[in-house]
This record gives C-alpha cells, structure tokens and sequence, in this order.
C-alpha cells in the first residue's frame, strides 16, 4: 500500500489487509479497538506519532499465512460464535485468577489498596454484558443470518432494529476500556521491569494479556461483527417492506 494512501487508511482496513497490524497498533497504543473508523494519520496525531514510522514497520512485516486471517470476510454467526468461545471464554476464565493473586498480593501490600474490589466490580460488569450479548443480542444476529441465507420471511422483533442495543454494547465497551485503563495506571501500566516478586509479575503479565485480548475482543465486536449485522439487518428490512408493501 503506498505511504499516502495508508495515512488514509480506516485502522481497521490496515489490520484487515493484514491481521499482524495489530502488534504494532498494541506497540504504538493507537486505539483500534475503540476507534477502528479512524485514520492512520488521525490516531497518530492523537499522541504525535509520525505515521511514516508506523508504515515503514508495516511494510517489514510478514505477508506470509499469519498476516492473513480474512476475519473481516467471517459471516456474522461463525463471529458471534468465536467470540464468546475465544474471547468470552477467555475473560471467564481469567478473573478467578487475576482476583486471587490480586488478593494476595493486596494482602501483603505490594498492590495499591482497593484493586482486588475493583477487579471485582469490573468481573460483576463484564458477566452481565457477555450475558447481554449471548442471551439476546448474538441470538438475534444469528437469525439475522439465518434468513439472509434462507427463504423464510422475516419477522421484526419487539425491539424493532438492533441499532440501539449495538450502541449500548459499544457505550460498555468505552466504560470497560476506560476502568480498565485507571486500574492499569495504578499497576505501573503492567510494567514488570526491576520486578522480583514472581506472583506481581504473574499479576501483571496476565493483566497484560488480559488487555491484548480485550482489545481483540473489542476490536472484532465494534468495527466487525456488528457494523455487518447492521448492514445485514438494513438489507432484511428493505426486503421485508418491500414484500409487505409498506
Ligand atoms: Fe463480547
Ligand atoms: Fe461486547
């Protein structure tokens, strides 16, 4: 992709042309997850970055098999189901641990006080919104898919389009990356450099991959599987009123 163009380029395009995008997003801190629909060059001037810098590293990264995932080309129910085996699945199991060594941890006061609460309040917040996805809205987009691809005629739901429930996951999304990101600056950001502590730098190194994971998790919600479903739903609409004469 030539360098003015990529400037150009939605974030979310660049790790669609390449999945290892991602590493250097994760690297450069520029908010793909929360922010997929921005630019290159806009995200950068978020924290000063020279864009040049980012391509240049992109251009060096493989193209091989790994780069290229074809998420983005994933139909919405294959999504809905790797995310809440993948990722879902993932945050379920890793709070019992963060809260356990973050108690320990917190009991000898090599934490600041108040995390482990915290950590909880933040497991009680993602349990109800994977429970909100799962229960209502990926059920809903997986009929979606299942009348895109079969003949029976679609019925509009009580709630009528799944725009509001959409904007209300991605709200949650914003709080959770945002109480996430204030337990973070209380945990040094992670950093496990000078730490001798193997339990702390147990604690940090999952929280770190806690956060990498969010980011997916996030990532693949917002800007993939539901601006599709969106779409997909638009399109079921159109046909149903046009059948129906309204
Ligand atoms: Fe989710
Ligand atoms: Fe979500």
């Amino acid at each position: 992709m030539a360098m003015k163009k990529m400037i150009d380029t939605k974030l979310t395009d660049i790790i669609n042309s390449n999945f290892l995008a991602v590493e250097l997003f994760e690297k450069y801190e520029l908010n793909y997850c929360l922010k997929g629909n921005s630019t290159l060059g806009s995200a950068c001037s978020e924290f000063s970055l020279k864009p040049e810098k980012v391509i240049n590293e992109f251009s060096n990264l493989s193209s091989g098999i790994t780069g290229h995932f074809r998420m983005h080309e994933w139909d919405i129910d294959f999504l809905c189901d790797y995310i809440v085996k993948s990722h879902h699945g993932f945050i379920r199991k890793s709070f019992p641990s963060l809260i356990k060594l973050s108690r320990n941890l917190e009991n000898k006061g090599s934490v600041i006080e108040g995390i482990t609460g915290k950590l909880e309040l933040m497991e009680s917040d993602f349990s109800e919104h994977m429970n909100k996805e799962e229960k209502f809205l990926f059920p809903h987009i997986k009929k979606i898919r299942k009348h895109e691809t079969g003949n029976s005629e679609y019925e509009i739901p009580p709630f009528g389009n799944i725009s509001d429930p959409v904007k209300m996951m991605v709200r949650e999304h914003e709080i959770a990356i945002e109480n996430f990101g204030e337990i973070k600056s209380e945990c040094s950001g992670f950093n496990i450099k000078g730490i001798k502590d193997p339990l702390k730098k147990e604690f940090y190194e999952l929280f770190k991959e806690f956060e990498i994971d969010l980011h997916l998790h996030f990532h693949f919600e917002n800007n993939l599987l539901f601006p599709k479903a969106v779409k997909a739903e638009k399109k079921l609409l159109k046909k149903y009123y046009q059948t129906n004469h309204l």
